[in-house]
């Protein structure tokens, strides 16, 4: 079985709809109870058997890189106090996964940022994960969950798979929305994982353009070939090369299916939205403590 085993992780956005939080601090950092909101995607995406997982950064995001590294002395230092454990917690990625930051250079739009990985990833085929959105980690089995089910789908039939979900219709122009071959059954699909094809999507449409609700969440499994797509993408919607541009290109040669959701997700990266994740993940972690 064909097994995905590199990630890329674009973080170059500035972030502007969390200033002034995010002036000074990647809005990847920003936290989410007690951990950085980055934290969950990372530990998602190696639940899900990612080993690389390739950062597309700038200059002023290496905090984000430093946070995934081992700091020596802040170590040696909390041993010395004899604070193994805290310590130890520090150091939770495991042995055989690797993080590593390459920056983008120009800031092109999504589309180019997953272009940037292309050296690293070379032909190997791979998974996005956008860090604004945050699955839940408290509910379901997170070794078994959305982008676990998208790498076996994959494995099965080759086409790249699109994590979408049913978003209210005030939402839908913030989102890549699916327009779909079949009649989409919300009763049927709802909170289950289920993978069907795709005729295309509409990068954050009017409500009255928008060929359906689903939209993109932002985990994505893609065959090679999207980078090629990407090489040929030229700027469009705000523009900005668009990750959404390539995958209709592929979709038109290859086929793309889309997954649906199971659980819940959660927006990083809008202040709103931000502030009831933050709520809801301290919440939680207060009742685990109990
Ligand atoms: C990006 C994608 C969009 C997707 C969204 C998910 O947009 O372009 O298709 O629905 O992420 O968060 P952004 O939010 O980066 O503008």
């Amino acid at each position: 079985m064909k097994k995905i085993t590199h990630a890329v992780i674009p973080v170059a956005g500035f972030g502007t709809r969390m200033l002034p939080l995010s002036k000074s601090v990647p809005k990847e950092l920003l936290p989410l109870g007690n951990r950085p909101a980055i934290h969950y995607v990372v530990e998602e995406a190696i639940a899900a058997g990612i080993k690389h997982i390739v950062l597309i950064g700038h200059a002023q995001k290496s905090a984000i890189e430093s946070y995934f590294d081992i700091n020596a002395e802040l170590d040696s230092q909390l041993r010395h106090k004899g604070k193994d454990e805290l310590a130890d917690s520090l150091n939770w990625l495991p042995e055989d996964v690797t993080v590593s930051m390459i920056r983008q250079g120009k800031a092109l739009g999504l589309g180019h940022a997953v272009l940037a990985a292309r050296p690293i990833i070379g032909e190997h085929d791979f998974a996005v994960l956008l860090p604004d959105v945050v699955l839940d980690p408290f509910t379901g089995d997170m070794a078994d969950d959305n982008l676990a089910f998208m790498i076996d789908a994959f494995a099965e039939d080759n086409h790249s798979q699109i994590l979408v979900d049913k978003v209210a219709d005030e939402d839908v122009h913030k989102y890549g929305i699916a327009k779909l071959n079949e009649a989409f059954s919300e009763d049927d699909e709802a909170n289950i994982n289920a993978s069907f094809k795709v005729a295309g999507f509409v990068e954050k449409p009017n409500l009255a353009d928008a060929p359906s609700k689903l939209a993109v969440v932002g985990r994505y499994v893609f065959s090679n070939h999207i980078f090629d797509y990407l090489a040929n993408t030229k700027a469009s919607v705000g523009g900005e090369i668009q990750l959404t541009d390539a995958i209709d290109a592929l979709i038109s040669e290859y086929g793309v299916n889309v997954t649906t959701m199971r659980g819940d997700s959660y927006d990083a990266g809008d202040m709103r939205s931000y502030m009831q994740a933050f709520i809801y993940f301290a919440q939680q972690q207060l009742a685990n403590e109990e």
